[in-house]
């Protein structure tokens, strides 16, 4: 384990070294002088046409707009342009806009580079599920410098959207329902995506989306509306927007949906009051594809003219694919409905971007062809991301550890996904490929199994449809296996965008399949590929192992193949609670206690709590979770006072021994529970996690430091303060953990 830390590590550092060689000396003027002499050139249409982002049609990621971008580009009306990836392309789209535009301005090319550009990584979900914060960054740096050398200056990504209702198909591509975990993760993200210098040629602008709340839409609908109060906004969705400001990131991107009646696109509280006022976000704000015409169906804007004015107004920048700046701006300001000054501003946001990037010094510094050849697929950057998926998958259930498999025994591999090599990449998978690149369980397996007669693959059944007539050949197949894998889950667009499902059960016959195979007797491993919670209560109860591998991205199949067999030890932790049955959605662990908490089994006498009647109230598998190959045991739990002031730290520390027959990693969690507030506090709080290795027999201690500035929060003058009291902390390795100790804040 160790060696391969230190290979990614020095992974990470070259990705750094390398880029430094291609860093010129800047031969223009500095950034503010450079930009103020360009904007005394130009005209008002010039300023206007950088607020336009038209989409190429590389890809499609929305409704497709009226407006030719090839015909825009040559009236020069646009500053960037979407979807269009490749040395080739962007060079040929960036000489049209040179060659046709009076002063020149380069465009800016963006891409929904989420997991991966080529190289893909595991859904964002699932890096999530990792808790490794250099795990994370690596893949962002990784999609970086991929994407650099294809011709992309910025990505739509980190996704931070705090989310709790996995009916929500985008709960895929953020970083599950904890605040705390997800500010961590969206800097990390940042971090890896721009480095710390932009004018390196392997590091690409961020955008932090999508602002805000937009995964909090109602009943788990995708674009539905969002309601709540400042309190929880702040609290609970901000800070990992926030997060992303103070790791630097250059870009934001306005979300879908209302807050509490108003359209974010067009929200002047949130854009230009707590992003550019309070947080002094000094980057620039796109809206999301077609997001500003979309406050005329909202109910907010009367016609494209209003909708541009109310977007220019509460603070966005650029229209994405929307049209609207383009062709009413110029209309608005002449009737004072906006300022120059809001222009010029929205425009010197977005040339400052293009400063940094080094693109007026060379429009063509991402335009090596050699270097796209070079960079893209290296060998170490796809070890990496088999690295990252390995660290990925979560252990959910292992009865008589009949995981990990010996290969001396006999294994039938079946279920839809087990020779999947199109949707094991998930969604938003940028241009990764599709067909045959990535690698499929069946070809990982076939890796480390060279004695073909232990192993076989047979479908069975599909993912949705209910076709029968390959089950009886899987059935055969699993009769004369020792052991039984189950490879199942969604297609990968069953998740991501416009992808809520009511039922978020294994879809089509895959259950009835595994009770076929159940009624065989033979132990049944289900591998699970998907890209949300699902409901398994069936499943826990009835298959005898279940590994959650989200979307494993392009080395996926060697990842689950090598945990299978315990190449690799499982170390992921649930980033979002499992629930039993949709009824109990939303379910999160850290939910306030009510006048009447549920307190379990032992209160289901007690008719006037607040439960379910018809179902065992707990999720099924709850945020934090994951088990391991190995054991850990914790003991020796001490805090060093139980009781800090305001100015003082309390140190808690714990040790952690592996006790069982493997090396492992194990992500020790700490949560707090401030117990009496001005306004009610959540049952738990994460508040810190470290991800320790242990070889067998190994114990080590961890230790925590906790102060008042973790335990602040929005009162009830909505101050973000810490209030004195009586407090628990408690540390384990998932958020059910029962080892507490108490401590006092006194003033
Ligand atoms: C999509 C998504 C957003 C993405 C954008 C550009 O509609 O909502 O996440 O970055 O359009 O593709």
């Amino acid at each position: 384990m160790k060696f391969k830390a230190v290979l990614l590590l020095l992974l990470a550092s070259s990705l750094t070294v390398n880029a430094q060689k291609d860093k010129k000396k800047s031969q223009i003027k500095p950034r503010k002088e450079f930009i103020s002499e360009l904007m005394a050139k130009m005209t008002i249409d010039e300023k206007i046409g950088q607020l336009v982002q038209f989409t190429a049609d590389g890809t499609i990621t929305g409704p497709v707009s009226g407006d030719n971008y090839i015909e825009q580009i040559k009236k020069g009306n646009v500053g960037s342009i979407l979807n269009a990836t490749t040395v080739k392309y962007t060079a040929e789209l960036q000489k049209m806009n040179l060659e046709n535009s009076r002063l020149k301005i380069p465009l800016l090319f963006g891409y929904d580079v989420i997991h991966g550009y080529r190289t893909i990584f595991p859904i964002t979900l699932g890096e999530s599920a990792s808790w490794d914060l250099k795990a994370v960054e690596l893949s962002a740096k990784i999609a970086a410098a991929e994407a650099a050398a294809g011709g992309v200056h910025w990505t739509f990504a980190p996704m931070v959207d705090i989310a709790r209702d996995p009916r929500w198909g985008r709960v895929s591509e953020g970083a599950g329902e904890d605040t705390y975990l997800g500010s961590k993760l969206a800097f990390a993200r940042v971090r890896g995506f721009q480095g710390t210098d932009l004018s390196l040629n392997n590091t690409i602008l961020a955008c932090t989306k999508h602002f805000a709340a937009y995964g909090a839409a109602e009943a788990g609908r995708d674009y539905n509306t969002v309601d709540m109060s400042e309190r929880v906004l702040r609290e609970t969705y901000l800070p990992p927007f926030k997060a992303t400001v103070d790791a630097g990131v250059r870009t934001f991107m306005t979300s879908f949906n209302e807050i509490s009646g108003v359209p974010a696109t067009g929200n002047k509280f949130l854009v230009n009051g707590i992003l550019k006022d309070e947080w002094k976000f000094d980057g620039f704000v796109v809206t999301d594809y077609t997001g500003m015409n979309e406050m005329i169906p909202h109910g907010f804007a009367k016609d494209e003219k209003h909708a541009g004015e109310l977007a220019l107004n509460a603070g966005v920048d650029m229209d994405m694919v929307g049209g609207i700046y383009m062709k009413q701006l110029k209309k608005s300001l002449s009737e004072g409905k906006v300022t120059e000054a809001q222009i010029n501003d929205a425009c010197r946001r977005i040339l400052e971007a293009k400063y940094d990037l080094g693109l007026f010094e060379d429009p063509y510094r991402y335009n090596d062809a050699k270097r796209e050849k070079e960079v893209i697929y290296k060998k170490e950057y796809l070890d990496a991301a088999l690295d990252v998926a390995n660290k990925s998958l979560v252990l959910l259930k292992n009865s008589n550890n009949v995981l990990p498999l010996k290969k001396e025994q006999k294994v039938a591999f079946v279920g839809p996904l087990v020779s999947d090599e199109f949707n094991i990449i998930g969604s938003w998978a940028a241009s990764g490929d599709r067909n045959g690149f990535a690698v499929s369980v069946e070809e990982g397996v076939n890796k480390i199994i060279t004695d073909k007669s232990k192993i076989s693959f047979a479908k069975g059944v599909e993912i949705v449809d209910a076709k029968r007539d390959m089950i009886q050949n899987a059935i055969n197949n699993a009769k004369n296996a020792d052991v039984i894998v189950a490879v199942m889950g969604e297609f990968e667009n069953m998740s991501g965008e416009a992808a809520s499902r009511t039922n978020i059960d294994l879809p089509g016959i895959q259950k009835e399949f595994l009770a076929e195979l159940k009624k065989l007797g033979k132990p049944i491993i289900l591998v699970l590929l998907n890209g949300r919670p699902l409901t398994l209560e069936w499943e826990d109860k009835n298959m005898d192992a279940i590994l959650e591998a989200w979307w494993p991205g392009t080395r996926g199949g060697d990842a689950i193949a090598q945990t299978l067999y315990g190449i690799n030890n499982p170390s992921g932790k649930l980033p979002m609670t499992f629930p039993r049955n949709v009824g109990q959605i939303p379910i999160y662990y850290n939910h306030k206690n009510t006048g009447r908490p549920y307190l379990g089994t032992a209160d289901n006498e007690q008719k006037y709590k607040s439960r379910y009647i018809d179902v065992d109230n707990s999720p099924l598998y709850e945020f934090g979770y994951g088990l391991s190959y190995t054991k850990f045991s914790y003991s020796n739990f001490k805090v060093s006072s139980n009781q800090i002031n305001f100015s003082q730290k309390l140190k808690a520390t714990v040790e952690i021994a592996n006790t069982g027959n493997y090396d492992g990693e194990e992500v020790v969690q700490l949560y707090i529970h401030d117990k009496v507030g001005s306004v009610t506090r959540p049952v738990k709080e994460l508040k810190g996690f470290q991800k320790i290795f242990l070889k067998k027999g190994e114990k080590k201690t961890v230790e925590f430091e906790i102060s008042a500035e973790d335990l602040k929060f929005y009162g009830i003058d909505m101050q973000f303060a810490a209030e004195p009291g009586d407090f628990e902390v408690f540390v384990g390795g998932t958020s059910a953990t029962t080892m507490k100790l108490e401590f006092e804040l006194v003033k």
